[in-house]
């Protein structure tokens, strides 16, 4: 069967393209072509493709500096130009499965999609095993301070039964990992939490992938898609960022939450789905309904039961535990077993914080490698001292009237995108965003290059 198996195929020589595509299509794969770096973009959210073949040399961007974005989508064929066997090389330990260098014989191009598709279905199995892998861990969440205690009883107290929970609190403190709690105590823990980043879905296409479509629906919507309430069947549906999702679409997902019916875009009847909602946000949901940017009756279905997860200086004392918990952990390979000067942890319990538990795992996975083969950790190798210069840095904006939140947003992105000249890891980084997310913005804001 190779229906169902999308490829995405990227490459600007069209006549190439359209040749590649057809030996595809006759090899009974849908292939989507995209020109230009800007196509492929779109098209990796708009078709989720299953693999993706990448001409490295394109016209509107460096093949490398994206790689990882696309490998982290699906696994990548790159396609290189005769003789630049060095660039396959490179391009495979960036992270590329296969390579195939032009011209491409029919053989060679059916071997590699094949070995893709295997690394592909490969790695799905491996994301489910990691999932399930961590339902083993008992103690999902680290700490035992009183504020994250009541936190854990509030847990016990909702996973039992059905209902909607929002769970807030500032980006980074664990509002993700309470989400996961609940559903793996709850009845559900056998099925899937699906995740859904309300933040990163473009809004004309949040509905199709919230409700799913039935074929012809709008243009593109070549098959019926099932929505991700439908993934989420008989599980969780954890709606992260909620605060981000369109007006027009809070009503309808009101009436999901309520009735537990609803519609693919495009369908005439009604279906009915048994899924939990758990959602999450760390913007002032209560102020954005007196602002008139969220609905108050769907805020108040939300609302019902809310747990609040504090900032980590509000719980100083689970900083040390959370300190040698990330120390410890298996996910930063290290080979000398390390531990925290009592420096350090002052040092640690002292600073304020700004992105939280995830800003403390970063800490803490910076200085294992700073460290070297150092077995103590050492003030010095914690670099807190740099990071608070820049959170404490001063940016100035100046508008001819009172700005929006998102004018501000845009004008501050716009402000880190000239001064680290496009470098989108880096602005990733002082953003405290993914990579992926940044070409979102970059999108968004319609920022080109030239704007460097
Ligand atoms: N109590 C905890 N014990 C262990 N790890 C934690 C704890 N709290 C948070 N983490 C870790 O910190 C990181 C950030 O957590 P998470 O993604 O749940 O935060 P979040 O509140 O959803 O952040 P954001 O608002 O940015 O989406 C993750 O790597 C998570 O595993
Ligand atoms: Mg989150």
């Amino acid at each position: 069967m190779t229906g169902g198996k999308r490829i995405l195929l990227v490459e600007d020589d069209r006549t190439l393209a359209q040749l590649l595509m057809h030996q595809l299509e006759e090899l009974g794969y849908t292939v989507f072509c995209a020109y230009s770096w800007h196509d492929a973009e779109q098209a990796i959210t708009s078709k989720d493709p299953t693999i993706t073949i990448f001409d490295m040399r394109l016209p509107d961007v460096d093949g490398f500096e994206v790689l990882p974005v696309l490998t982290e989508q699906s696994p990548v064929i790159v396609l290189t130009a005769y003789g630049s066997i060095d660039n396959a090389v490179r391009a495979m330990k960036a992270g590329a499965v296969e390579y195939l260098t032009k011209p491409v014989s029919p053989e060679q191009l059916e071997l590699a999609v094949q070995r893709a598709l295997e690394s592909a279905s490969l790695r799905r199995n491996y994301q489910f095993y990691r999932q399930r892998a961590e339902v083993d861990i008992g103690g999902l969440m680290i700490g035992k301070s009183k504020a994250l205690k009541e936190v854990f009883k509030l847990i016990e107290l909702v996973a039992p039964a059905d209902n909607t929970v929002l769970i807030q609190g500032d980006s980074g403190v664990g509002k993700e990992l309470v989400a996961q709690a609940i559903h793996q105590t709850s009845r559900r823990a056998g099925q899937n939490m699906v995740p859904v980043d309300c933040c990163t879905l473009q809004e004309n296409l949040f509905e199709s992938e919230l409700f799913g479509h039935e074929r012809g629906a709008f243009l593109g919507a070549e098959r019926r898609k099932q929505g991700l309430i439908e993934v989420a069947e008989g599980g969780t549906l954890f709606l992260d960022e909620i605060g981000e999702i369109p007006a027009p679409l809070q009503a309808k997902l009101l009436r999901v939450i309520e009735t537990g019916s609803f519609r693919r875009l495009g369908g005439t009847t009604d279906l009915t789905s048994d899924t939990r909602f758990i959602t999450s946000t760390n913007r002032d949901l209560a102020q954005m309904v007196q602002e008139g940017s969220f609905r108050s009756d769907l805020y108040y279905r939300l609302a019902a039961f809310v747990i609040t997860v504090p900032t980590l200086r509000e719980r100083r004392e689970d900083i040390p535990i959370l300190a040698e918990h990330f120390l410890n952990s298996r996910d930063f390979a290290r080979q000398v077993q390390k531990n925290l000067s009592r420096e350090a942890i002052e040092e640690l319990i002292g600073y304020h914080w700004p992105g939280n538990v995830r800003e403390l795992r970063n800490v803490m996975e910076r200085a294992i490698l700073v460290s070297g083969p150092a077995p103590e950790i050492q003030p010095e190798h914690l670099g807190l001292a740099a990071s608070a210069r820049r959170h404490g840095r001063k940016v100035e904006f100046s508008f001819n009237h009172e700005p929006t939140l998102e004018e501000v947003k845009k004008a501050y992105f716009l402000k880190l995108f000239r001064e680290y000249g496009g470098h989108r890891a880096r602005i990733a980084n002082v953003l405290g965003i993914s990579e992926r997310n940044t070409y979102r913005l970059i999108d968004r804001y319609g920022v080109s290059d030239s704007q460097r």
